[in-house]
């Protein structure tokens, strides 16, 4: 499969650079414009000039994820109840709820000394929420559907690339394995959305997930085409975003022992609050500052595509109609004009100072979340599934790579730890098997 991989120099991922060099096109077949300044993030995140335009959509769906317009009016309207901002908690359970599979993970690890793969497991994990929490269903600790969500991302990666960078060419064997997986991809949302339904009838009610209201307001009128793009849509959004920030921050603090040292320091001393709940609202500075830098220097949706939707000046560039355009959260979050060591992994530059609460140096340097009318619904699920995963693994083990698998990165809708990498489990307090 065609999936730009990378090393990682310290902490840098080379291929990303190097990307902005190599002249992507889009598909009017003019430049890409690479996005590296706040003030016109700002811009083009929240002008209706720009807008998701067809590129994402023509291979992913018309979901929430991939549309705009009314049409994304309308799917936002229908899921925002079961995302309400004012309620940060609301997901709260389903994350406690699959926390325990997920350290039973490392625990067996620890016992045997087996190495464990960073990408499956953290993607195992946040797969079991996102079914739970969004989706209305349980899966057990060792559901097999990570191949298949896996396999997708990776062909939706491929697609992308080679419709940027022609000379990528897809050759028959990966049009045929992207066929495969995209096929491999429509049962699995089919045999959900079946299981919803079920549920449903036995239950005489939709319930409060989105997949719930989902079904009950899109309804079957197109066939159910508008019911699977959505859920199409959630897994993009949900499932491997908040599984690789977990899996770069345990390699970050791999690689950074004083880091370690300090957040273990933080969560012995409980200032975090005992394990559940409490831990999560917010009152473990050090850690938040921890994931805070993980999402600054490896955010998963590392850029947000949009195309102009008429002729437009963007700062000194004029760009026509249908013109794609990258706004680069990945290059803006390491912008040394913004960013003091920008390459290096440093949390406590988030942490409150003498005049108080951190702030950004802009409201768009540091925007992982993205920004605008597209703001990432959820972004309090991932904040809670990263905090408690986190602190619960960093509370028992003592995570380390091994050391024939170098840090790599892998390029594709999402940016993520190399598939390959993995780590050695030790009880914290044991010495190493
Ligand atoms: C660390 C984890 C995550 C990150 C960094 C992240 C980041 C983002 C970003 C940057 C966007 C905006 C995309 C754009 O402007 O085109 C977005 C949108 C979205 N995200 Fe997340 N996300 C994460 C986790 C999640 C999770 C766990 C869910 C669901 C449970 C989710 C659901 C969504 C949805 C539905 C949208 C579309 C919002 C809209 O267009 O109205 N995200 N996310």
């Amino acid at each position: 499969m065609l999936i730009l991989q990378s090393e990682i120099d310290g902490t840098r991922v080379r291929a990303i650079d190097e990307l902005v060099a190599r002249g992507a096109r889009g598909p009017s077949g003019r430049p890409v414009t690479f996005v590296e300044d706040p003030s016109r993030a700002e811009v083009v995140l929240h002008r209706p000039e720009f807008d998701r335009g067809r590129l994402a959509r023509s291979f992913c769906g018309n979901g929430i994820l991939f549309s705009d317009g009314e049409h994304w009016r309308e799917r936002r309207r229908i899921m925002q109840p079961s995302f309400p901002p004012r309620d940060p908690d609301h997901h709260l359970q389903d994350v406690m709820w699959a926390i325990p599979g997920l350290v039973r993970k490392f625990e067996a690890a620890a016992a045997s000394g087996a190495t464990l793969g960073v990408v499956e497991e953290t993607v195992r994990y946040t797969v079991r929420v996102l079914y739970r929490g969004v989706f209305g269903q349980e899966l057990p600790e060792d559901h097999d559907r990570i191949k298949v969500i896996l396999e997708y991302f990776d062909s939706i990666g491929g697609v992308l690339a080679a419709t940027i960078f022609p000379e990528l060419k897809l050759d028959g064997r990966s049009m045929t394995e992207i066929r495969m997986n995209a096929s491999a991809m429509d049962a699995e949302v089919d045999r959900l959305v079946e299981v919803r339904r079920a549920g449903a009838a036995d239950s005489a009610e939709n319930g409060n997930d989105a997949l719930g209201r989902i079904i009950e307001q899109v309804g079957d009128a197109d066939g159910g085409v508008g019911v699977r793009d959505e859920v199409r849509s959630l897994l993009v959004a949900g499932a491997e975003t908040t599984s690789n920030t977990l899996g770069f921050l345990l390699l970050m603090l791999a690689a950074h022992p004083e880091a370690r040292t300090r957040l273990e320091r933080e969560i012995d001393a409980g200032s975090n609050g005992a394990s559940g709940a409490s831990g999560a609202s917010g009152t473990s500075p050090f850690l938040d500052a921890v994931v805070f830098e993980t999402l600054r220097l490896f955010p998963p949706v590392w850029f947000q595509t949009r195309e102009a939707t008429a002729p437009v000046t963007l700062g000194d560039r004029r760009l026509e109609k249908d013109d794609l355009v990258f706004v680069s959260t990945a290059l803006i979050h390491r912008h040394p004009d913004l960013w003091a060591e920008p390459d290096s992994f440093m949390p406590e530059r988030f942490l409150p100072g003498s005049e108080g609460a951190w702030q950004p140096p802009h409201r768009y340097a540091f925007f992982p979340f993205g920004g605008g009318r597209h703001l990432c619904l959820g972004r309090h699920v991932a904040m809670h599934e990263l905090r408690i995963a986190a602190r619960e693994i960093v509370r028992r083990f003592q995570v380390d790579i091994v050391e024939s698998t170098p840090l790599a990165a892998e390029l594709g809708v999402v940016l993520k730890p190399g598939r390959k990498i993995r780590v050695r489990v030790v009880e914290r307090g044991r010495t190493p098997r």
